[in-house]
């Protein structure tokens, strides 16, 4: 175990009774091919079929081609009454990860001074009823757009202007100051992605996490044959398994899934068959189920299937410590996006998952086994080696600036 606790902070009075509740994203994962359709999907058999026996262009359009992807959308006209600059810094902004790929941010534009806000339609009650995860997803978008101001030539001086994620509705304000641009390399920013696939059965060497882990505070990091490894392998399978079966949490995964092409077209945001590495036949498959789908007995077992997969070959876990409260979630937040952006050029794959810090039953053990300086466990990543062909681009689409922002007259 490499223990990172660079700062010591305890942790802050009961906030650590953490009760958020997370989903099963890679519970989103459907039938394979070899799994056949379900009937109730009609005609959908003999289109696998089809697809099957095609190769190339012709299985292409059949069907068989990608699904919709970031990059597949179709431009959308930028806000009215905003500095392109900043319109671009937003846009780069909102590349952060999200819990379901929620978006959960709302900017409130006065010049070049920001609010930060919380979207409330995009939060997660069966999942995150603290807005625990909303908190670290704004962090993570703080991040990148301090980071694609300060590339475009300002300091972005960031003031937190709420206590609790879950009661204020302002979290943040910004206000962008001209200033030397500071030569961040913003392809990180367009080109990070969480991986779910190709994870390798080796664990970081030393040096490599030395460079992932620079920016954490307060971390470990556990290989996956270690007891510690071996125990969150459990506990997050565990509670995988708790979640996928409880049922408001998988309707509002279904709630947050975009299967079909014209709804990721339409929506921009949520989990999608592209984003979730569901590829080919397979893909096909999905993309023509409805979101009813999801509460199957079939989806479900599925999704555990991939689960225990996902649990059978990768480096190790990747344990992100900070302090509760607002604060100190989006600072960790920022933390983790922060290394995350390196991934890529390290040859890494970052994967959360952090069902066991949200599962009734889970919460507790997970804090009081792998508590330590710093604050408590806020994620849980499985981290690993990825090999340089398996690293696709990224795929999960976002919402065009216009849609997340409103401009304030002055
Ligand atoms: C707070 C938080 C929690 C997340 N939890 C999970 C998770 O449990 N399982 C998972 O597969 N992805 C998880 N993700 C990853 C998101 O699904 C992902 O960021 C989102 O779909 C956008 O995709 P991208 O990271 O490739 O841009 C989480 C992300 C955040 C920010």
């Amino acid at each position: 175990m490499i223990d990172g606790s660079r700062k010591t902070r305890g942790p802050a009075g009961a906030e650590h009774l953490l009760t958020n509740i997370e989903r099963s994203p890679s519970g989103a994962r459907g039938p394979t091919a070899s799994s056949g359709a379900r009937s109730s999907l009609g005609g959908v058999s003999r289109r696998i079929f089809v697809c099957g026996a095609s190769a190339g262009l012709a299985a292409a359009a059949l069907g068989c081609a990608p699904g919709a992807t970031r990059q597949s959308l179709s431009p959308q006209p930028p806000p009215k009454g905003v500095d392109p600059a900043l319109v671009e810094i937003l846009r780069l902004a909102a590349l952060a990860p999200s819990g379901h790929n929620a978006q959960p941010w709302f900017v409130a534009i006065e010049g070049m001074n920001l609010s930060i806000q919380r979207d409330e339609s995009c939060e997660l009650p069966a999942v995150d009823p603290q807005n625990r995860e909303l908190a670290l997803s704004v962090g993570a978008f703080i991040e990148n757009l301090s980071l694609a101001a300060g590339a475009a030539g300002f300091t972005a001086e960031i003031e937190i202007v709420g206590q609790d994620p879950k009661e204020d509705h302002e979290l943040a304000r910004v206000s962008l100051i001209p200033s030397e641009a500071s030569g961040y390399n913003l392809e990180r920013l367009e080109q990070r992605r969480t991986l779910r696939k190709g994870h390798l059965d080796r664990p970081l060497d030393n040096t490599t996490l030395a460079a992932l882990t620079g920016p954490l505070d307060h971390f470990a990091f556990f290989p996956a044959d270690s007891a510690e490894g071996r125990r969150l392998a459990e506990l997050t399978y565990g509670a995988n398994e708790q979640q996928t079966w409880r049922d408001d949490a998988q309707r509002e995964l279904a709630m947050w899934m975009r299967l079909a092409d014209e709804e990721v077209e339409a929506q921009r945001d949520g989990l999608t068959p592209e984003g979730m590495e569901i590829h080919g036949i397979a893909g096909a498959v999905v993309r023509r189920y409805d979101n009813e789908d999801v509460m199957s007995k079939r989806f479900r077992e599925r999704s555990l299937k991939m689960v225990r997969e996902q649990l059978d070959a990768y480096g190790g876990w990747l344990v992100i410590r900070g302090l509760s409260g607002l604060e100190g979630l989006i600072q960790t937040g920022r933390q983790w996006q922060r290394s995350f952006l390196l991934a890529r050029e390290l040859g890494v794959a970052f994967h959360p998952m952090t069902q066991a810090l949200e599962e009734k039953g889970y919460v507790d053990l997970v804090l009081e086994e792998f508590g330590g300086s710093g604050g408590w466990p806020q994620f849980l990543l499985r981290t690993s080696f990825v090999a340089p062909e398996d690293y696709a681009a990224p795929v999960s689409p976002r919402k065009p600036v216009a849609w997340f922002v409103d401009v304030v007259e002055r």
